[in-house]
């Protein structure tokens, strides 16, 4: 198979980033299958995707006609067989889940005609930890987004043990017909490049904070302006969620041992206290004062 023969598209999961994922790819003009386990949640991420793009015509970056034909060309379908029948490329993007996931490669397998590449958006497990079960190993790949992905270009193409080398640039042909910016990882590794090194700066900065050093607030100004970030370590974590944050870390640290990698103190404490960041309106900040 060639990038040219991809005509059809499937996203399951239309949560935070299946939606998006499968706008984008509209967007770049693919049709699109968007599948949710109902139609209420179908609806809502329909929804979520015309109020982004509204903005973009509000802005004058779009106009109504291409709003209106790049959400008709993603159709939500809560049935998986029927969304993924015809599919000749699934993007995974369902809760990060191993069992949850693994059935639902599982399900794929069966559904999706041969030649279906089957790609997963999971921002920490490798691709050969999700599909050990199945026919078409050597069709799975890792495709790790960022959110937001409308905005964000970035796309992670993980080559696992058992993808092929046609699989693998087949998923990076298409991340970049869709108008983002692949990089390849060669070898796969949990969490990728940009988590692991997120991690390890955000665990210092974590540290530093937890031990008096320097308050979140100065080590976000000193991240900003001594490396150009354009968000410190805790207005990212802030805004990604505090629990994502404190389930990723949960998550590695359950499957590779690393001390460094546990939920600081500071972290625990403001996810028991319910201040997830940004969503709850407190976390290292306090966005209701604003
Ligand atoms: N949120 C982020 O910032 C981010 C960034 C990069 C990658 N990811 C990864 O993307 C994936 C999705 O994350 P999210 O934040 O969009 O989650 P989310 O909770 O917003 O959405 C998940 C959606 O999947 C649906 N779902 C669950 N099981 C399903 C099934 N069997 N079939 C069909 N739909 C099902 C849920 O109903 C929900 O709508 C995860 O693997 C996550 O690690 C998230």
């Amino acid at each position: 198979m060639k990038v040219d023969d991809i005509k059809r598209i499937c996203v399951v999961g239309a949560g935070t980033m299946g939606s998006q994922i499968a706008q984008q790819c509209a967007l770049s003009g693919y049709d699109v299958v968007l599948n949710d386990v109902n139609d209420e949640l179908l609806a809502k991420s329909i929804a979520g995707n015309r109020a982004i793009l509204t903005r973009r015509v509000d802005k004058g970056t779009m106009t109504k006609e291409e709003l209106e034909a790049a959400l008709g060309r993603v159709a939500p379908i809560s049935d998986l067989e029927k969304a993924a029948g015809e599919a000749d490329f699934v993007f995974e993007a369902i809760y990060e889940n191993r069992q949850a996931k693994r059935e639902l490669f599982g399900k794929l397998d069966e559904i999706c005609p041969p030649h279906t590449i089957l790609a997963s958006n999971s921002s920490t497990m490798v691709i050969s930890s999700l599909v050990e079960g199945i026919k078409r190993k050597d069709k799975a790949a890792n495709t790790h987004f960022f959110h937001p992905v409308l905005v964000m270009k970035l796309v992670e193409v993980v080559k696992g043990q058992w993808t092929s080398e046609e699989t693998a640039q087949i998923c990076y042909e298409l991340a970049k017909r869709i108008g983002r910016t692949p990089i390849m990882i060669h070898k796969e590794i949990t969490s990728f490049v940009v988590n692991r090194i997120l991690a390890k700066l955000s665990q210092e900065a974590f540290w530093l904070a937890e031990n008096g050093y320097a308050t979140p607030r100065d080590i976000d100004t000193a991240v900003k302006l001594g490396l150009g970030h354009p968000m410190g370590p805790f207005e990212l974590a802030d805004f990604s969620g505090l629990d994502i944050l404190y389930n990723a870390r949960q998550q590695r640290y359950k499957e590779t041992g690393e001390e460094w990698v546990k939920p600081s103190q500071l972290l625990i404490d403001l996810v028991q206290a319910g201040h997830l960041g940004r969503k709850t309106g407190k976390g290292f900040y306090d966005y209701e004062k604003k």
